[in-house]
């Protein structure tokens, strides 16, 4: 029988396996793969003094790209849903949208660090940045994802 410790020993674990995930994924206009522009947008953040839990959120908002076909934004959203705030949710959730200009929910109205996370997005495919390694991320993940 696991303890609670290995419980959540064992989310970490897996969400560090499925962020990896992403390393299979590249889409054909961009230069880097699905995992090295969360890394790029992780590092930009952690370089810009955002906390952990946006940190945490950079490196996830994109992991819905594991399955095809599924709406990513929903999918991330869901998944960081119990660790993170309202606000970081629904930010992930609408962040395709918001990155479009083509919706602002009436709920992200006053969310100050919002357009620097679509921002983060947009501008995280520059294959000369000096990422971070995912390791360098395993203390967020570990006081986020718990
Ligand atoms: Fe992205």
């Amino acid at each position: 029988m696991t303890s609670p410790h290995d419980q959540v020993g064992a989310i970490q674990d897996r969400s560090i396996f499925l962020l990896n995930l992403l390393g299979d994924f590249k889409p054909e206009s961009q230069p880097l793969s699905r995992l090295d522009h969360s890394l790029q947008m992780a590092s930009r953040a952690r370089a810009d003094g955002h906390c952990s839990e946006i940190i945490v959120a950079c490196l996830f908002h994109d992991v819905g790209h594991i399955i095809p076909g599924c709406n990513h934004a929903q999918v991330a959203a869901d998944f960081l849903k119990p660790f993170v705030s309202t606000e970081i949710v629904t930010v992930l959730r609408f962040h395709t949208l918001l990155g479009q200009g083509s919706i602002i929910p009436n709920a992200l109205e006053n969310c100050e660090w919002c357009p620097a996370f679509i921002e983060l997005d947009a501008i995280s495919w520059d294959p000369n940045y000096p990422s971070l390694e995912i390791s360098d991320f395993f203390q967020y993940i570990n006081s986020v994802i718990c």
